[in-house]
């Protein structure tokens, strides 16, 4: 499973990439907003931070209701780089999402459709042709409903219906998910700089370093 970071905060997205572990970045318009800075400049920013991944997800924004109006806006998006390949347009689970979708696949452009939180939403936008698919977990603890399972489902379907599509995990909200996500199949897990900060660490390792530390002080007096 690869990992994308899912945030608009560009020190977070570079401490992500530094450490070399990072495929791809995902953003969203609330998390655009909480940076308080414009859409395209910080789409442009990070592009040119993480020059070396595979996927930018730049979603098109709330006021994009129509297909034509989401396909205008991937337009001016995938400007920002150069037509690189690697700016990704994040469409919502909508009909005219799906519509968007096709359109742009034909064209070659990648596209992740969000907001996903049944498997039958996944099967349409993977037969839409979505390059990713994000099925939220996070979201459907909060009403008491298993995320985990979503994942375990679409990954099961895609594999019957050999069905292309990534699965993206998204709204990941801590270590336990993205264990059980790498479990369920999913392909990629998009989470806060603060979850991989956390899987990284664990306190028998903290331990470890410091008698590493005092031994080799013992050693050297
Ligand atoms: C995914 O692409 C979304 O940006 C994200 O994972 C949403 O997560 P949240 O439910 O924590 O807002």
């Amino acid at each position: 499973m690869k990992f994308f970071v899912d945030t608009a905060n560009l020190e977070d997205i570079k401490k992500a990439y530094k450490i070399g572990v990072l495929s791809g970045v995902t953003t969203n318009p609330s998390l655009v907003v909480k940076e308080g800075v414009s859409f395209e400049t910080r789409i442009e920013e990070i592009l040119q931070a993480v020059p070396e991944v595979e996927s930018v997800s730049a979603e098109v924004t709330p006021d994009a209701v129509t297909a034509e109006e989401m396909i205008a806006q991937a337009d001016e998006l995938i400007k920002i780089n150069n037509n690189d390949k690697n700016i990704t347009i994040k469409l919502p689970m909508t009909l005219a999402g799906l519509e968007a979708c096709r359109y742009l696949t034909k064209k070659g452009v990648k596209t992740n459709v969000t907001l996903i939180f049944t498997a039958n939403q996944a099967l349409l936008a993977a037969r839409a042709g979505a390059t990713y698919v994000s099925p939220f977990l996070g979201r459907l603890d909060d009403i008491s409903e298993d995320g985990v399972q979503l994942i375990v489902k679409v990954a099961e379907l895609f594999r019957i219906h050999n069905l292309d599509s990534q699965i993206i995990a998204a709204s990941v909200r801590h270590p336990d998910h993205v264990t059980r996500v790498a479990m369920a199949g999913a392909h990629i897990a998009t989470v806060p700089f603060s979850v991989i900060e956390q899987i990284s660490k664990h306190p028998l390792t903290d331990q470890g370093l410091e008698k590493f530390a005092n031994d080799w002080k013992k050693a050297v007096q």
